[in-house]
């Protein structure tokens, strides 16, 4: 089996999981923010033992696993069993398992996966990002046209602040900005052109590992803040869009 039919169907049968779960309830990790609940753990178990499975010498990294170093060594799997935790307790229906596979430091396959909407974006190095088969391409429309999505924080109370900040000066500068709760997905929506760009001040390798294949192989880009393409061994800041809008974004951080 490919190995990226072999991950779209474990992200599957973890959204199987996400679609199965009543009376949610959620412990705290760091704090207010930062909540697991048992389904997070489940979803990483189920996935954890299928990709062994698949691949046996790959090494894991997952939100929830207690040893998460150095995904850029050799062959690995990075992955967030639910990305969007928060909507996913308030039953709002908007998250995402996130499974990249990478070797030494690039990831050359990544699925996020909608159970609400049954939509599975993938793609592989070289051969075109998809959503349920169907090609993927970023929006050619500038930062002026734009509808942004932005990314708040959550875990890091001073970049809160900072991002509130930058959302004022940017929305006099786009058409519109969005907050959806689930950074894999806005990477794949930015993939797919429904949002123009995106940005949030610190993310995980495991929110945008999978997601920064997506929107690269939809002829996309990703950065950090000086422009640069964010590693995976430690977290970062993520702005990604068209080549248009993503230089505008940039500058516009800059400036704060
Ligand atoms: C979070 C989501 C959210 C983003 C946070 C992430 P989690 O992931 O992607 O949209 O704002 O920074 O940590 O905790 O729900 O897996
Ligand atoms: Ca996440
Ligand atoms: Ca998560």
């Amino acid at each position: 089996m490919e190995l990226l039919q072999g991950m779209e169907e474990l992200a599957r049968e973890g959204g199987r999981i996400m679609l199965s779960a009543h009376h949610i309830s959620a412990r705290e990790k760091t704090g207010d923010a930062d909540l697991v609940t048992e389904y997070d753990l489940a979803v990483q178990e189920t996935i954890r033992t299928g990709l062994a499975r698949l691949l046996p010498d790959a090494r894991f990294v997952g939100e929830e696993s207690k040893d998460n170093r150095s995904p850029s060594e050799g062959k690995c799997f990075v992955v967030d069993p639910i990305d969007g935790t928060t909507n996913f307790i308030k039953n709002y229906r908007h998250s995402a398992v996130s499974i990249a596979y990478l070797e030494n430091g690039q990831v050359e396959r990544g699925v996020v996966y909608d159970p609400y909407q049954n939509e599975m974006f993938c793609a592989k190095r070289g051969k075109g990002a998809f959503v349920n088969q169907t090609q993927i391409f970023c929006s050619q429309v500038p930062l002026s046209h734009g509808v942004i999505g932005i990314g708040t924080c959550p875990y890091y109370v001073d970049l809160r602040t900072k991002t509130l900040a930058a959302a004022a000066q940017l929305i006099k500068q786009c058409q519109d900005l969005r907050r959806g709760g689930s950074a894999a997905l806005d990477l794949c929506y930015t993939a797919a052109g429904r949002l123009d760009g995106f940005f949030e001040l610190q993310l995980s390798p495991w929110d945008y590992a999978a997601g920064s294949l997506i929107v690269t192989e939809a002829g996309g880009v990703i950065t950090n803040l000086e422009g640069n393409f964010p590693g995976f061994d430690v977290p970062s800041p993520i702005v990604a869009g068209n080549p248009l809008s993503v230089p505008s974004l940039l500058k516009l951080l800059a400036s704060m």
